[in-house]
């Protein structure tokens, strides 16, 4: 993919409206930390354009990027972050729940997972949402350079059964040191998108 023009253009917090947007939206889930926004910076060719932290808990807010004026990411807030309140975490669970029942333009979630460890319940809950609401979740098995290549078969085959997935959902891993994936990942992207 070609990326001409990126532009942060709607952030939604709690209270906000979601955007009426005419374009397609592919958005990402994810626990805290995972790597939502750096795999965002890399989709678009940028470094740092969405804030990315290595304290959790860093994107709180839904936000829209307008990719060539044709299509959205839509980076999520992460879940299961322990430091924040229990009000805190349903009131970001409601956000994203209500943005995958009412967004009209969403076309894939992305669900991310750590390729390092074993999907946790909130990412099985994760995954279940996004199917629950009609979706087919694409996952992307994130820090894929911090396992020696010996070992990501094993890994791969850790995060298929861990959200008890079968072999027609698609994992793909990837690294946003190496950018290792991202082809296959735009690839997907203007497939689901027609962009
Ligand atoms: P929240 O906004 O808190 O939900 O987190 P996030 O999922 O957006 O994670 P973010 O992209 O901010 O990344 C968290 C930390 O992991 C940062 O320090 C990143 O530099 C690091 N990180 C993300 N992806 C990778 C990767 O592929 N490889 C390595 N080595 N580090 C990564
Ligand atoms: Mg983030």
């Amino acid at each position: 993919m070609i990326i001409k023009t990126v532009n942060l253009e709607t952030v939604c917090g709690v209270t906000s409206r979601l955007p009426e947007n005419d374009k397609p939206e592919i958005a990402f889930a994810g626990k805290s930390n995972v790597g939502k926004s750096s795999l965002i910076n890399a989709l678009m060719n940028r470094k740092a354009y969405a804030r990315t932290s290595t304290q959790p808990g860093k994107t709180q807010t839904i936000n829209f990027y307008n990719i060539n004026d044709a299509l959205y990411y839509v980076d999520l807030p992460g879940y299961g972050y322990a430091k924040v309140s229990q009000t805190e975490k349903e009131k970001w669970g409601r956000m994203i729940e209500n943005y995958l029942r009412r967004s009209k333009q969403l076309r894939c979630v992305f669900l991310l997972v750590d390729i390092r460890h074993e999907p946790s319940a909130n990412d099985r809950q994760m995954y279940e949402w996004i199917v629950h609401n009609g979706y087919k979740p694409v996952i992307i098995a994130t820090k894929l350079d911090k396992i020696k290549r010996s070992q990501e078969a094993k890994q791969l085959k850790l995060v298929r059964t861990g959200l008890e997935i079968g072999n027609d959902v698609t994992v793909i891993p990837f690294s946003a040191e190496t950018k290792q994936g991202r082809e296959e990942i735009w690839a997907l992207i203007e497939q689901l998108t027609e962009c």
